[in-house]
């Protein structure tokens, strides 16, 4: 079975663009998760996969200017695992693009990526900026 992001209000966190960049970004990968069942098209389910990686790229540099700019403490922490939840989803999108995962476990996957990194490390930031 196919996972979908049902967006609720508990998955905020609290800081308003973050909150639109992820309410976005649930509905990106949800959209994905329809559109690559209704294409034949490699060419368009490489296009998605490309969508997908970049908008990851451009959320995660946009929550890092924002921890630069309120001096988080744990900005190079976070910036690090950026960098590892990125090389992850790439290398899922690669092993797509080269047939070894199918459309259910890239979907899947992208669900469970998703909750990992909004849920949990970006409730640390938060956290701070709140208690600030
Ligand atoms: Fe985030």
């Amino acid at each position: 079975m196919i996972k979908r992001i049902q967006w609720q209000t508990k998955y905020k966190i609290g800081i308003k663009e973050v909150d639109l960049q992820h309410e976005y970004f649930a509905l990106l990968i949800n959209r994905l998760g329809s559109e690559l069942f209704l294409t034949n098209s490699i060419h368009y389910k490489h296009r998605l996969m490309e969508e997908l990686s970049l908008y990851a790229s451009f959320h995660f540099i946009s929550e890092e200017n924002m921890m630069m700019k309120a001096n988080f403490p744990d900005y190079k922490g976070h910036a690090r695992l950026h960098r590892k939840l990125l090389s992850r989803l790439n290398d899922q999108i690669n092993y797509f693009c080269s047939e070894k995962v199918t459309e259910e476990s890239i979907i899947n996957f992208l669900v469970s990526w998703f909750f990992e990194h909004t849920l949990e490390h970006d409730k640390a930031f938060s956290l701070f900026l709140n208690e600030k």
